[in-house]
């Protein structure tokens, strides 16, 4: 079978300016896939041209093998788009809005009702899917949106940003929707978002966006392992020597004094509570490591061979959100 979808060296200018230079990766039938990146990155672009909104300036892609320029129709009938800006009638119910779309797929009859009737259900909204659209709150416009671009029933799904500026009930809503159509009927999921933590859970693969350009694509845990966790240590006694020893566990990347210690050190906590100032006869060890577990558990047997007692312990690991500072400079949101 061929990859649900090949992009190749594509590209699409605004006049000179190139919104997306030259991006380039495959996605396998039944991935999640992300695609991160700040405002203006390119991703919404991407998600216009692989869609058939926007032509391409150059380049190609294939979406389950079909060109999407050459065989936009087999390419269409493939892929569903739930765009960032919603795209409804707002006096329209959500089921007349959803009949609307399915006959444009060309579905009409008892077979359009039955999957009007499904796609309400996945989304939540059977309740209130006789209300007009403009009555609906943020999530639940949302909801009925990522429904419209089911009722075709794609084998690849494109959501822009579905769950930005909505309630937490309606997000997790979605989440579970896009988490069900995956799993249950293995559909393959392209999925932009500046939430972290859903890229991280839902996400088999990641690519990081900047300017037009892919800058990083991995699996999350590979993306993460890029950067280094700290663990901040407060002991009893820590002298140059005992500096050396811990710096010379092969799980340590290395070993220093903070006598005052940072928030935190890594770029992007907020947590709020950083390692707590010690008492003036403690002292603070800061340690880098690739693997924060292994090494936790290195550091504090030899700790306990040298009999030094442990006062405070705290673990940063590194997350999507760091990676993503890493590598271009700026936080996804502010
Ligand atoms: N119709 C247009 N004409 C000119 N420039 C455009 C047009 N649409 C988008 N752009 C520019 O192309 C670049 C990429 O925009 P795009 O909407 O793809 O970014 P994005 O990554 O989706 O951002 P966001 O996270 O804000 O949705 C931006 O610099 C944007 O200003
Ligand atoms: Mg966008």
């Amino acid at each position: 079978m061929p990859p649900i979808l090949e992009v190749s060296d594509l590209v699409r200018k605004y006049g000179d300016f190139a919104a997306v230079d030259g991006v380039s990766f495959t996605m396998q039938e039944g991935e999640v896939f992300g695609l991160l990146g700040p405002n203006g990155a390119g991703k919404t672009t991407v998600i216009s041209v692989l869609t058939g909104v926007l032509p391409p300036t150059s380049g190609t892609a294939r979406i389950g093998g079909h060109d999407i320029v050459r065989e936009q129709a087999a390419a269409k009938r493939l892929n569903g788009l739930v765009p960032q800006d919603l795209a409804l009638y707002p006096t329209l119910s959500a089921r007349d809005n959803l009949e609307f779309f399915g006959r444009i797929y060309g579905l009409s009859g008892a077979e359009l009702r039955g999957r009007v009737d499904a796609m309400l259900d996945l989304v939540g909204l059977e309740d209130r899917a006789d209300d007009p659209i403009e009555r609906y709150s943020g999530g639940m416009k949302r909801r009925a949106n990522i429904a419209a671009g089911l009722l075709h029933q794609p084998r690849l799904l494109f959501l822009d940003e579905p769950t930005v500026g909505v309630d937490p009930q309606s997000r997790h809503h979605i989440f579970e929707s896009v988490r069900r159509l995956n799993q249950e009927r293995g559909m393959s999921i392209l999925y932009t978002s500046h939430y972290m933590e859903e890229v991280e859970l839902l996400c088999d693969r990641v690519a990081i966006m900047d300017q037009g350009r892919i800058i990083a694509i991995d699996t999350v845990k590979s993306l993460v392992s890029m950067l280094a966790g700290v663990i901040h240590v407060g002991l009893r006694k820590a002298d140059e020597e005992l500096l050396r020893a811990l710096a010379a566990l092969p799980t340590v990347n290395s070993a220093v004094d903070a006598p005052r210690p940072l928030r935190s050190s890594l770029p992007d906590d907020e947590a709020g509570d950083g390692p707590v100032a010690p008492p003036a006869d403690y002292q603070m060890v800061k340690l880098e490591a690739g693997d924060v577990q292994r090494s936790l558990v290195d550091v504090i047997a030899l700790l306990g061979q040298k009999g030094i007692e442990i006062v405070s312990l705290q673990v940063l690991e590194p997350n999507l959100e760091n990676v993503f500072l890493h590598l271009t400079g700026k936080r996804l949101r502010e």
